[in-house]
């Protein structure tokens, strides 16, 4: 069930192109290169610092992470690594809703970001003030929201979820009987209600990333490749989500790509994550999922703008002068802790 009539959506002109965010990024020689990343590890040491990067930022980040004791994984795993490592400062490599997700859950750290323009186009599609005005007009329901959102929806929220354990929670919630608003992910909702059977008063926020593969593409491709696995993440149309073998968090489709006995993937996904699956799974070919076809704008072309805003420059810059720091207000972050850590406790028992 969908209330549409708090829709919020984001214009099309507030979402970055992802080639114009490359096009500004400095060009490095291999020399410079060798510098800038030996430097960002000097840094990382001095700082008492540890990168953890999402899957969908460039190599070069993921394997820094990688290659200093840093992690690389998806939004629910960069929220447990931060927690559980010694470090003074988290520097998080991704888009803003994660960096304040390490604050929410580790106020004592420093948490550094190479850049805070990285947005989301969920997290914009949900301002706090509209969203919690949604949840006063449905009340007696628990509130579940995605992680791509503010600190301050995850407050106003129950409960906060991943894509890795969306459909656990809900059915977790449905057995008690709860009523339930979903936000922000129209897609995602609409796919868990779909494997949950639960009727949810959803948000209809979508992910410009994701919304641009296109179903009927993908079903000349598949025409072309007919012995490849599809790997789909949730926050793709339902069309193209009907079309997949595995439906899945980021980790889930790299756990997939894997385990599968399948020699080749179409994969419907931010094109970044083929580092890890090509390193999980280096015998195997992974395909783009298409974004071109019928009423394509192709702006992301399969790859989130915002998280394209993570480099070199920028992290070597965050490190050495401390910019760029995420700071949640007290008050809204104790509350977000809550709704937060109360996934933390789900998984962990
Ligand atoms: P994951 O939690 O699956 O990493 O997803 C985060 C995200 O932003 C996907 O677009
Ligand atoms: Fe947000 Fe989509 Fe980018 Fe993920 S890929 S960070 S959901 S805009």
């Amino acid at each position: 069930m969908s209330d549409t009539s708090l829709e919020f959506a984001v214009p099309l002109e507030d979402i970055p192109e992802t080639a114009v965010i490359q096009s500004r990024l400095p060009v490095y020689t291999a020399q410079q290169r060798k510098e800038k990343i030996a430097r960002i590890k000097h840094l990382l040491k001095q700082e008492n610092a540890v990168l953890i990067a999402h899957y969908y930022t460039h190599e070069t980040l993921q394997k820094i992470a990688e290659e200093t004791g840093g992690y690389v994984s998806d939004s629910l795993e960069m929220a447990r690594f931060g927690s559980r490592h010694e470090a003074t400062t988290l520097v998080v490599a991704g888009v803003r809703f994660m960096g304040e997700t390490a604050k929410i859950l580790n106020p004592e750290k420093r948490v550094l970001m190479p850049t805070l323009q990285a947005t989301c186009s969920l997290d914009l599609g949900c301002p706090a003030r509209e969203f919690s005005e949604f949840c006063d007009r449905h009340p007696n329901h628990e509130v579940v929201v995605y992680a791509n959102t503010s600190a301050e929806v995850k407050a106003r929220a129950d409960w906060v979820v991943t894509s890795s354990i969306a459909v656990k929670v809900i059915s977790h919630l449905m057995d008690q009987d709860k009523n339930i608003i979903w936000a922000p992910d129209r897609h995602l909702g609409r796919y868990i209600e779909k494997v949950t059977g639960a009727s949810m008063i959803s948000w209809q926020g979508a992910c410009v990333v994701h919304e641009e593969f296109k179903a009927r593409a993908l079903g000349d491709l598949i025409a072309q490749y007919p012995d490849a696995g599809i790997l789909v993440h949730p926050e793709s149309p339902e069309a193209v989500i009907e079309a997949a073998d595995v439906v899945g968090s980021t980790t889930a489709l790299i756990q997939a790509a894997k385990e599968l006995p399948h020699r080749a993937f179409i994969v419907a996904t931010d094109n970044r994550i083929f580092y890890k699956m090509k390193k999980a799974a280096p015998d195997k070919t992974f395909i783009e999922a298409p974004t071109a076809g019928e009423g394509a704008t192709c702006k992301s072309c399969a790859h989130c703008p915002w998280m394209a805003m993570n480099g070199l420059h920028n992290l070597e810059a965050v490190l050495e002068s401390g910019d760029n720091e995420i700071f949640v207000d007290e008050e809204i972050r104790r509350k977000a802790h809550r709704s937060t850590r109360r996934m933390l406790e789900f998984i962990a028992h």
